[in-house]
């Protein structure tokens, strides 16, 4: 999954006894502060929702200033090396600030937690709680311990070689708590997690170690969380997995749940308009998931299908499990399918031994697959992994740079000739938020006035006009007038810019939280891949 930034405000603490309206006790208890920063994947930003929410139920408030905060939190990403790093750096311009104030409560969670329990402890000795992926459940009761006995408040699940399978899955909970609909990128968008942990250990990849064993969750909880979802006024679904169409659950009595299953549940419930699901293994792209994707009209005609490389030998290297024909094969089922289906793709460039014949692959693969958008990273060896253990990190970094910009220039060519050919049709768009141009130029006044509104159309693609900020939430025509090779720009059509319908009901919702609403809307913008 791709990299974001995420940062949500945590709140304060109140004591047990709630006053109906916690705001009423805030001038007479100076309530500590929470803050929390999220570097990583959907599945992260997904984890700090989850996180916020429980402590906002304990009565706390978020702020968008770490040194106003009294507890301050990272929910960090392993994936790559520069993520860590930029967690760090955080962490290291707090150190005096910890110093000086040391009832303050500084907490790293997430698969750098997992992964490098040790090491965070020795380069940032005043942090005080350090928490893998798999028990952010106990978020809150880390909080308490820390503050009342001031001593490091550890909590991990277990490494993938350290005890048997069953008892490994075990320890890495599966963190879906009662969703708390104002902590979502938007009031009408959500993710869900449909399945933890990863099998596959494509050898460059961390993954399977930090986040565990893979484990789909019941079809039935995942279903009721959609239905609760739907009722607080969600239209989008995204469904969370790492493999997500891998995603299988064995209800114990011969009947067995797939992806394709949940899409069809999904379908029946009131109120969703779109589904989508992200991130798709090559090898489980199954013809009856193709099916329902083309047959069902919510399901959005979007897959995020990493390809990785675009050359055999690499791939094996990689341990993809495919080759690059079985993956050419797979993108042609798929339009023959759904002839306008969007499919898109991430590229790991400087991989160890890589050629520059080799690294030519990936631009043809490209080419031939037409990626709406494809995500490209630089290769960067994880401790802990196959690549890091077998094989030299040989390509030198200006190379991988090089290599990186030669890739996406080609995306970039193929992506400018998607665009093009989408000038002068009309596509549904659901309105997401303000662009982040207006963001930037207008601030607040985005949400109230005529502005730059961005949303997506059933195919992921990103569009940008002009229209009224009541439209945010609503699924309206867009005529496209212009393209670059990420953005298509276009004219709300007449009939429906200005209807007035219950949806307005999501404005109120997203003003309620002033200090939030840009930063959340900067997230939603940044969060899909
Ligand atoms: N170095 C660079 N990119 C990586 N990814 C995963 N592991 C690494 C690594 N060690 C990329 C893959 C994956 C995406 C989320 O991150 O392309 O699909
Ligand atoms: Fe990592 Fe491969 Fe699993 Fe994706 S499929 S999370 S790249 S191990």
């Amino acid at each position: 999954m791709a990299e974001t930034t995420l940062k949500c405000y945590v709140f304060q603490f109140l004591s047990n006894t709630l006053p109906s309206n916690p705001s009423d006790f805030c001038t007479m208890h100076p309530m500590p502060k929470l803050f929390i920063d999220t570097v990583g994947c959907q599945m992260n930003v997904l984890d700090s929702e989850l996180v916020v929410g429980s402590l906002r139920r304990q009565g706390y408030e978020l702020t968008t200033d770490p040194k106003s905060a009294d507890v301050i939190l990272f929910n960090t990403c392993s994936v790559r090396e520069h993520a860590e790093e930029k967690i760090y750096s955080a962490l290291g311009k707090l150190r005096g600030h910890k110093e000086a104030h040391p009832e303050k409560v500084i907490g790293v969670l997430g698969c750098m937690a997992q992964k490098d329990q040790e090491i965070v402890t020795k380069r940032a000795p005043y942090v005080d709680i350090v928490c893998g992926p798999g028990q952010l459940a106990r978020v809150p009761e880390l909080i308490d311990a820390a503050k009342k006995s001031r001593k490091k408040q550890y909590a991990f699940s277990l490494g993938r070689a350290d005890a048997g399978k069953l008892e490994v899955t075990q320890s890495f909970e599966s963190y879906d708590p009662n969703r708390d609909p104002t902590m979502r990128p938007t009031p009408f968008q959500a993710y869900v997690r449909i399945q933890l942990g990863c099998d596959k250990f494509c050898t460059y990849c961390i993954v399977p170690s930090v986040r565990g064993p893979e484990q789909g969750r019941h079809p039935d909880h995942i279903l009721a969380e959609v239905k609760q979802l739907a009722g607080e006024g969600c239209k989008e679904i995204n469904l969370l997995g790492q493999t997500v169409n891998s995603y299988k659950f064995d209800h114990g009595d011969g009947r067995k749940s797939r992806l394709s299953d949940l899409l069809y549940r999904i379908q029946d419930v009131a109120g969703i308009d779109r589904i989508k699901f992200v991130t798709s293994f090559p090898k489980d792209m199954s013809d009856d998931l193709i099916q329902a994707v083309r047959d069902l009209p919510k399901a959005c005609k979007y897959l995020h299908v990493p390809a990785q490389h675009g050359d055999d030998v690499m791939l094996k290297k990689m341990k993809r499990l495919y080759t690059v024909s079985y993956y050419k094969e797979m993108v042609q089922r798929c339009r023959e399918a759904m002839p306008n289906v969007a499919i898109s793709s991430d590229f790991i460039v400087g991989f160890c031994g890589e050629t520059e014949e080799q690294f030519a692959t990936c631009g043809e693969l490209i080419r031939f697959a037409r990626f709406k958008n494809s995500f490209i990273f630089k290769y960067s060896p994880r401790r802990g992994t196959k690549a890091d253990e077998l094989y030299k990190d040989d390509v030198p970094e200006e190379v991988k740079k090089r290599r990186n910009n030669d890739l996406l220039a080609v995306q970039a060519e193929i992506s400018a000739a998607d665009h093009q050919s989408q000038i002068n049709t009309e596509v549904e768009v659901l309105v997401e938020s303000p662009s982040k141009a207006a963001l930037k130029e207008q601030g607040q006044s985005a949400y109230t006035e005529h502005t730059q509104l961005t949303g997506r159309t059933m195919t992921d693609h990103i569009v940008v006009f002009e229209g009224h900020p009541r439209l945010i939430g609503q699924t309206i025509k867009v005529h496209i007038d212009q393209a670059s090779p990420w953005t298509l720009f276009g004219t709300v059509q007449t009939d429906e810019n200005v209807a007035v319908t219950g949806d307005l009901d999501i404005l109120p919702a997203i003003a309620r939280l002033p200090d939030r609403k840009i930063e959340l809307s900067l997230v939603q913008l940044l969060a899909y891949r």
